[in-house]
């Protein structure tokens, strides 16, 4: 069987993770559990772009080698993954040597099929883009964007790859395949770029301006353009060239934000991918930015918000949740930590934790941590489980559209309902009563409380895995069954002894 295989994009090795960094690859690891709990042979890879001249110049500014930055950058990107429970298979880094081999091989190919020429440029270069510039990159006023920083005007000579000739057929590709890009939205604006010629791209630098980088095969006076460099990690992780590569390939998902679809990922990539004669991915999955005050998050602008602190004072399930939640997929999403802190104490804390303490409290209380067996089903339990029925169905369907906010959204307010059904049933008062019949409704209420837990805490394990874990434990349930089978209603739970009294989600514990 192939593999499902998913990829986020590889984070530039010059700069500390952030939100943006911390969502996406969130983002990718609901998608990879949620096809890992369905059953898929799932591959995730996610990695470190190292090369290029902004990490060429931190490193001479710290005075340290570049490939010393790459290794600490590679330890909190690392680590970043590791706190935010990421279940990658791999973690792949440009420096190494089964990258810089598969990109010169993938750079010799296209070179020795003459679609790679030397020619002289001359004309406009940033720096801090890292790419040449035509005058329809200038901005209404005729000046250079800020984003370009100093634009220098250079001559000299350079490597191209043919784009141009390869125009058509994407344009086709883009308007046939409605799959290939999601959301489909995003289609347009890539055909938008199309509209205009597209001109050679220059995938060489000179190694007197760079010497940071992977050098061309067949001039080792020049290294490789970090975007050429950068998207064949998707292919040399997975070990192009071997024979295993046609289990992986081709990629189900790349997913990337909004900033790198045009043109890398959906005209370079592809492009790159036809010349070398290996199959085009199946889908782009395209996410939003995370804004804050309507600014992008950057180094530049001061204003990112360090996740790691958010998922050391609140774990890592709480912060999965949250960026599940609240974005849209595909579209921006403002953060404030108000928010985040609203989130938490009524989903987290309340809704979903004192479920949690009340089943706990009310089994310890009266039954000796013993699940009962329900004896009776009246209609405040019918409707309950129909409202599940159409919870997993609705939810299942929304999470594989990566409907993720609304899919949670549904399954919340399943929980909600459980502790509606609780308010309504008041176990405390039954367990007061010596009327037979208060008896039978308390161990119904009490098993419904603690299956209904059971069924949601599964339903919501591709975003809290580690919350799934702990609710199970403390049920003690343990099943080995596929994920479908596990959101069926049961009465396994009846006679499990269950665990003491858990706060799943309490109060942060600040210095102040
Ligand atoms: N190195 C390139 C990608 C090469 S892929 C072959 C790069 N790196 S990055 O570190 O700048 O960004 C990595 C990913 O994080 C990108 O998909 C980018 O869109 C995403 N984000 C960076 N800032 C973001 C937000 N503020 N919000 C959401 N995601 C954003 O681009």
């Amino acid at each position: 069987m192939k593999s499902f295989y998913i990829t986020t994009a590889i984070d530039y090795a010059n700069g500390k993770p952030h939100l943006g960094h911390a969502y996406e690859k969130v983002l990718t690891d609901v998608v990879a559990r949620f096809r890992r709990l369905m059953g898929d042979d799932v591959y995730f890879l996610t990695g470190l772009d190292e090369h290029g001249q902004k990490v060429q110049q931190s490193a001479q500014a710290r005075g340290i080698e570049p490939i010393e930055l790459c290794d600490e950058a590679a330890e909190d990107f690392k680590g970043l993954c590791a706190n935010l429970n990421v279940s990658n298979d791999d973690y792949i880094r440009t420096t190494e040597d089964r990258h810089k081999d598969v990109v010169r091989s993938i750079l010799q190919k296209l070179y020795d099929q003459g679609d790679i020429y030397k020619a002289d440029y001359h004309g406009y270069y940033s720096r801090r883009a890292e790419q040449f510039l035509q005058e329809k990159d200038k901005d209404e006023n005729g000046e250079w964007p800020e984003i370009f920083g100093d634009v220098e005007e250079i001559t000299e000579s350079n490597y191209f790859f043919k784009l141009s000739q390869h125009q058509d057929w994407l344009v086709e590709h883009l308007k046939t395949n409605e799959t290939f890009i999601f959301p489909r939205f995003r289609t347009k604006q890539v055909l938008e770029f199309l509209k205009e010629p597209i001109n050679d791209l220059c995938i060489s630098r000179p190694k007197e301006r760079l010497e940071w980088g992977i050098p061309l095969p067949f001039d080792e006076d020049y290294v490789t353009y970090v975007w050429f460099d950068a998207l064949v990690n998707y292919v040399s992780a997975i070990g192009y060239g071997t024979d295993g590569f046609e289990d992986r390939w081709p990629v189900d998902f790349h997913v990337i934000g909004k900033d790198i679809l045009v043109p890398p990922h959906a005209v370079y990539w592809p492009i790159m991918l036809k010349a070398a004669g290996i199959a085009l991915p199946k889908s782009l999955l395209v996410h939003g930015w995370w804004l804050k005050s309507g600014a992008k998050m950057s180094k530049s602008t001061g204003t990112v918000i360090d996740p790691l602190d958010l998922v050391d004072l609140y774990g890592s399930d709480a912060f999965r949740y949250f960026v599940m939640r609240e974005m849209n997929v595909g579209q921006d999403s403002e953060f404030s930590e108000e928010r985040y802190l609203v989130r938490y104490n009524s989903d987290l804390a309340n809704d979903l934790g004192n479920l949690l303490s009340r089943v706990l409290t009310m089994l310890n209380r009266g039954l000796g941590g013993v699940i009962p067996s329900p004896e009776v089903e009246e209609e405040l339990e019918t409707e309950l489980w129909k409202l599940w029925n159409k919870t997993r169905e609705e939810t299942l369907e929304l999470y594989s559209g990566f409907q993720f906010h609304t899919g949670l959204e549904k399954a919340f307010h399943f929980i909600g309902s459980i502790n509606r059904y609780a308010e309504q049933r008041a176990p405390w008062k039954l367990a007061k009563s010596e009327v037979e019949a208060d008896k039978k409704l308390l161990n119904t209420t009490l098993f419904v409380m603690a299956e209904a837990l059971r069924l949601a805490v599964g339903l919501v394990e591709p975003v809290m895995p580690e919350t799934k874990e702990k609710v199970y434990t403390l049920l003690g349930y343990e099943s080995d069954a596929e994920w479908e089978s596990r959101l069926v209603r049961t009465e396994d739970l009846a006679g499990n002894i269950v665990g003491g009294k858990t706060i799943l989600f309490p109060k942060p514990q600040t210095d102040s």
